[in-house]
This record gives structure tokens, C-alpha cells and sequence, in this order.
């Protein structure tokens, strides 16, 4: 079968990142780029002899694209993915999906009436070691699921950003960008509908003012809990309980106490920006391309009624009545292949996607009620946003 061709939208970090597995894919070909920086886009077209585009509509109304891999700052998912969609196009769109349930709900309908794929990814959720630990749960062997306890601990918030993202209005903050990960492993995990969620979000430094932190308890429709926690404000580490192996999987220096902070102190807002555009596509910023360790989300621990699975990057630990056990967990090949090929195998029919417009949906979904919850002070269910949309 013939690749698919896929075009380009934003060649930021998000890009980067997934770039080392769309390159090696066999069923992807890089065809074709959009980006407002036009330097970026000369250096895609060269190195991938592809077309370099300098609006949307000229990425879209090219006819060898098949597909797009939308990858813009959040507030660009929903009008560019339904763009897309409405030509005819297949869309990967970046996590999250959106910042308002009603993007989502558009843009899960759109995918629908024009018969095309929508995966919406890459997030935590498609890590090996989730993927395992929810065959376990599925597979019955201890008992059935009954919570789920993760947290992490991270410097999300004194990362280079561009001042978006750090506007709660604009879906900045922790809660859409870190949360959609968080809520993907665990609804990918228990395997069941969210019923409720009821949490507290944090705001707690005014040089950074927006949500940088939440505490979260979700249930879910078969009586399972999980209880997500997240802290980005770069004081304690919890990369620690998982062997110092970092987010994308690459060893981590514990002695490199406060790094985040301290660099960002030095910067002027100016600076910031600059060490933030550094990341992105054309900027000589190279990832490794093969980390030694899977990508994680932090802490997990996964608890049937007969075991607790603590669930690393490299392994899942089995608790179980009477013996504890090690699953050893392959490293990855290249990171985010994932992603790649449950996109590839649904535009070729092969196989159903998980992590369609719905999953999306339902993910923003839970983040809108996380939010809305720490808001109110109340359980708010998630599918009763879905709902009032669908009825809107
Ligand atoms: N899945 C992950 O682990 C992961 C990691 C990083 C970023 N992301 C996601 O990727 C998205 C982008 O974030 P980022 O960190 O890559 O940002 P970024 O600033 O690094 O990249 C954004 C890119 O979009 C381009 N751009 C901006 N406005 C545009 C427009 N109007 N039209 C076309 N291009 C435009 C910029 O020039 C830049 O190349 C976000 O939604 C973020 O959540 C996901």
C-alpha cells in the first residue's frame, strides 16, 4: 500500500518530538509543511524534498497530502483539524485536542460526517507499559481493578513558554497540557467511563499566574477510583521513584537540583521566547533519537483486587497475594511510534483507533471538569458537558 503522505501544520517542539518516529515509519511520508515561520518551512522542504506552504489553505488544497499532523499552539486545534477534516484530509492533532469541550464535540462530529481519521495524540497514554498494565486489568487474572494512585512532580512551569501558555484562559497552565496526559493513562488503564471527578487546582506563583498544580479524584462507571496528582512548580523531583529516568525517557542527573529555575531566573521575557523558539523544528535543536529508557508520566500504581502493579518505564512490578513478580517492559525502538502506527493503521482500515475524536472529547472533557470542579467545589461529571453540547 502506498504511504500516506502527511502535511504539516506548526513545526514546534510537539513536532520535534514526534519527528524521529514519523521519519522512520514506513507507512508515513513527510509531504508537505505549513508554519508562519518561513525559514522553518524551507528547511522541512529541503530535507524532506517536500512542499513548503505558506497558509493553511495552500497545505489543505494540495492534493498528493492525505493527511495532517496538526501541532499549533492549542487555540489553533479546532479550526485547523476541522479545516482539514472538511478537505478531505485524515488529522492527527496534537493533546490536547482542544481547551473547550465544544471544540471537541465539533471536531469529533466533523471527523464523523466526513468519514475520515481522527487520532488525537501523542500522550502518555500510549506508552508501552500502559498499554501492558491495561492488558493486565483487561485480562481479569487478579481480580477486577479498584484504584488507580499517580502523581508527578515536575519544572512544567519554569520551562521556556511562550506567554499563552501560561494564561489560564487560553488553555494554558497545567491543567490542559498535563492533565490530558494524566487522564489518558488512567482512563486507559481502567477501561471504564469517568462518572465524576472532583479536585483542586493550584495557582501558586504570581511571576507564573496560572494553574500549576492539582490534586484530582476521578470514578469511574464500574466503581473503579484513581486519584491523579500534579505538581509543576520544580520543587521536588518524582522522577526519583522511577529510577531518574526523565519524561522521554532519558537518564536524568539528580545533582542538576533546581536547573529549570535557574535558568529561567537569568532570562528576560525576550530570552524566554528565543530559548523556547530553540526547541522547535529548524532551530539545530536535536533530540536523541533513541532514549535508552520508555517515555513515562510519572509515579503509577495500578491496584486489583488481588495485586498491585507498580508500573515503571522499564518494567511492571507485580504485587501479588502470595509472589511478587517483574515484567520486564522492551525499550522502546523509537519513541512515539505508537502514535504513528495507530494513525497508519486506521487510515489503511487495518484496525480501529483508541485514541479517536471521542477519546479526545472525553479526555478535554474530564480536563473542563477538573477545572470546573476546584471552581465550584462540587463532583462535576464529564458527561454531562459532552451531553450539554450535544445538545447545543
Ligand atoms: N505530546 C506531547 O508530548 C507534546 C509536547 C510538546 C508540545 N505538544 C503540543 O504541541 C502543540 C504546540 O506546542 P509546542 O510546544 O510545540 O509549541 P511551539 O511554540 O514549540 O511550536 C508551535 C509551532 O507552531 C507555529 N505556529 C504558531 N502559530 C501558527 C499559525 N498561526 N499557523 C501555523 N503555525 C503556527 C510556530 O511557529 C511553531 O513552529 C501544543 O498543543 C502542545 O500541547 C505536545
Amino acid at each position: 500500500m502506498d504511504a500516506v503522505k502527511l502535511g504539516i501544520a506548526g513545526l514546534g517542539r510537539g513536532f520535534m518530538l514526534s519527528l524521529p518516529a514519523l521519519r522512520a515509519h514506513p507507512a508515513i511520508r513527510l509531504a508537505g509543511a505549513y508554519d508562519i515561520r518561513s525559514d522553518a518551512r524551507a528547511r522541512f522542504a529541503t530535507e524532506f524534498d517536500a512542499a513548503d506552504h505558506s497558509t493553511l489553505d495552500g497545505l489543505l488544497a494540495d492534493q498528493i497530502i492525505d493527511a495532517i499532523y496538526v501541532a499549533t499552539p492549542h487555540e489553533l486545534h479546532a479550526e485547523q483539524t476541522i479545516a482539514a477534516l472538511n478537505a478531505g484530509k485524515h488529522v492527527l492533532v496534537e493533546k490536547p485536542m482542544a481547551t473547550s469541550v465544544a471544540e471537541c464535540a465539533a471536531m469529533a462530529r466533523c471527523a464523523t460526517s466526513n468519514g475520515r481519521v481522527l487520532i488525537v495524540g501523542p500522550s502518555h497514554g500510549f506508552d508501552e507499559q500502559i498499554i501492558r498494565a491495561a492488558q493486565l486489568v483487561a485480562s481479569g487474572e487478579y481480580g477486577p481493578v479498584r484504584l488507580v494512585t499517580t502523581f508527578n512532580f515536575t519544572d512544567f512551569m519554569y520551562r521556556p513558554r511562550r506567554p499563552e501558555e501560561l494564561d489560564d484562559a487560553r488553555g494554558g497552565g497545567v491543567i490542559y497540557s498535563q492533565a490530558a496526559h494524566q487522564i489518558d493513562v488512567v482512563r486507559r488503564i481502567i477501561g471504564q467511563d469517568v462518572t465524576g471527578i472532583r479536585a483542586v487546582t493550584g495557582n501558586w506563583d504570581t511571576s507564573r499566574p496560572s494553574d500549576g498544580a492539582y490534586a484530582a479524584l476521578i470514578t469511574f462507571a464500574g466503581g473503579a477510583a484513581a486519584s491523579l496528582t500534579y505538581s509543576g512548580y520544580g520543587h521536588y523531583d518524582s522522577d526519583e521513584l522511577v529510577g531518574w529516568i526523565g519524561e522521554l525517557g532519558q537518564v536524568k542527573d539528580s545533582a542538576r537540583y533546581g536547573d529549570a529555575r535557574r535558568k529561567l531566573a537569568s532570562l528576560s521575557r525576550e530570552d524566554e521566547m528565543a530559548a523556547k523558539l530553540a526547541r522547535t523544528y529548524g532551530m539545530d535543536s536535536e533530540l536523541p533519537n533513541r532514549p535508552p529508557h520508555n517515555e513515562h508520566f510519572g509515579f503509577l500504581l495500578v491496584s486489583c483486587e488481588r495485586a498491585d502493579f507498580k508500573v515503571l518505564p522499564n518494567s511492571i512490578e507485580v504485587f501479588g497475594d502470595e509472589v511478587r513478580e517483574t515484567i520486564a517492559i522492551a525499550p522502546p525502538t523509537i519513541p512515539r511510534t505508537a502514535v504513528v502506527e495507530e494513525f497508519a493503521s486506521a487510515i489503511a482500515g487495518e484496525k480501529p483507533p483508541v485514541h479517536d475524536g471521542n477519546w479526545g472529547l472525553t479526555t478535554t472533557a474530564c480536563c473542563a471538569a477538573l477545572a470546573q470542579s476546584s471552581q465550584t467545589g462540587t463532583v462535576i461529571d464529564p458527561r454531562t458537558m459532552i451531553q450539554e453540547q450535544s445538545e447545543s
